[in-house]
């Protein structure tokens, strides 16, 4: 098993659809490797394509506050209705040391499949509703300083783009990442 290099905003995996997974037979060692690279840097979630996996797989594990059973993997997954609203501070392992107040539904509906390909249909609320809904986001290309005021988004503009410049500059030094060439 392996700690994988984290991709930071500026790399283009982070602003695309991922892939369906479609062949389950694969999926062990990255799984693996994401739960090893998601601990190593203390983060409570993480999708496939923050370490540069084109793939529709996200990982959480939020047991330092929730008693139900994690970690947990999730495949495929799609919102299917929500409700509520909260607002929270969010951190993503993608954007280092920015952090975000950002508002999103309180609970939701959540369709995914489970790495034996079984289909599950479940309400979430809270921390882990949150989690879902950030690495849903990374999926689908969409960060959390794209969910922010103008405000917001302004206070943390020098930090953002000294991040994207530097992924720019690794990016062309090293143009094929792990699993996903340019
Ligand atoms: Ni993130």
């Amino acid at each position: 098993m392996a700690v994988l290099e984290l991709v930071n905003y500026g790399n283009p995996i982070l602003r695309k659809t991922c892939n369906s997974v479609t062949d389950f037979s694969k999926l062990v060692d990255s799984i693996d490797n994401m739960f090893d690279t998601m601990y190593e840097e203390e983060g409570i979630g993480l999708a496939a394509n923050q370490v540069g996996i084109d793939m529709n797989l996200f990982v959480i594990d939020i047991s330092h506050t929730d008693d139900s059973e994690f970690p947990r993997i999730f495949i495929n997954g799609k919102i299917t209705s929500s409700d509520g609203e909260s607002i929270f501070s969010e951190g993503c392992l993608s954007i280092p040391q920015v952090s975000l107040e950002v508002t999103r539904p309180e609970r939701i509906i959540f369709k995914y499949q489970d790495v034996e390909e079984k289909w599950h249909e479940e309400e979430f609320d809270g921390l882990l509703a949150r989690a879902i809904q950030h690495e849903i986001d990374h999926l689908n290309g969409v960060l959390i300083i794209d969910l922010v005021s103008e405000m917001q988004r302004a206070r943390v503009n020098k930090e953002v783009k000294k991040i994207k410049k530097d992924s720019l500059a690794k990016l062309k030094q090293h143009p094929i990442t792990k699993g996903f060439v340019l």
